[in-house]
């Protein structure tokens, strides 16, 4: 049977999930709490991996190694960089790559990971094609499946927001994805992530982020719990 992985990053983004599940059984790894039960009755593993690309490469491993998660599933926020997007829109991951890989002294291109055949990761079809279904049927008014932007780094300028839209066709900047997508790449597991946004990457975050951080925790959790009920 499948075992569905469910990440998010901080407390806000696997609180509603967590309140879900049932049959909960908890292990310690590496310092994370991984959280096995059911959700709609389809068996699942939760975890908070913590900020950034180390937590969740490690988190995604883990889940993999020990947990036989058949797919991923990664919920939580992240700031804007399509122009189109507002606060609470939702990004669906068509691929994830790590805007901060930077060997260009080298004559890569940015956010290429050198001597490798693939930096920018892709999500998988059908998980895609599930978020974009649970986006109508929730009646999610603005969502866009776009390219997911992950760096060690809290995107708070315009000029680097128009940089990673223009140079590296990012809809959304976040700090996990990544390398969530490196690794189920490198184990042959599907994954989607799906980002609500909290604020534009512009440098007014820190004014509102906490109360929109809960609100577009919400929407991506919907987005995730229409999801878990059809897999
Ligand atoms: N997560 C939410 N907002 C973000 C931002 N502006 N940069 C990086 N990660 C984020």
């Amino acid at each position: 049977t499948q075992v569905i992985g469910l990440i998010g990053a901080m407390d806000e983004e696997v609180e509603l999930l967590l309140g879900q599940l049932e049959n909960k059984e908890t292990t310690v790894r590496a310092g994370v709490t991984y959280a096995s039960g059911t959700i709609h009755g389809k068996q699942v593993v939760v975890c908070k991996s913590g900020v950034g690309k180390v937590n969740a490469a490690v988190t995604t491993q883990i889940l993999i190694d020990f947990f036989g998660v058949s797919n991923i599933l990664f919920t939580g926020v992240a700031g804007a960089l399509h122009p189109e997007l507002n606060i609470g829109d939702i990004v669906i991951s068509s691929s994830c790559m790590q805007h901060d890989m930077d060997v260009t002294p080298l004559g890569f291109a940015r956010g290429v990971i050198p001597y490798q055949e693939l930096s920018d990761f892709p999500a998988d079809a059908s998980l895609i094609q599930l978020a974009e279904e649970a986006c109508k049927e929730q009646a999610v008014n603005h969502y866009i499946v776009g390219k997911v932007l992950s760096g060690d780094q809290f995107i708070a300028s315009r000029d680097t927001v128009q940089t990673l839209y223009e140079e590296l066709n990012g809809a959304c900047a976040e700090m996990e994805g990544s390398a969530v997508a490196q690794v189920c790449y490198m184990n042959g597991v599907p994954y989607v992530v799906i980002r609500s946004m909290s604020d534009k990457a512009d440098g007014s975050a820190h004014v509102n982020f906490p109360e929109f951080t809960v609100k577009a925790s919400k929407r991506s959790h919907e987005i995730v719990n229409y999801m878990l009920g059809k897999l």
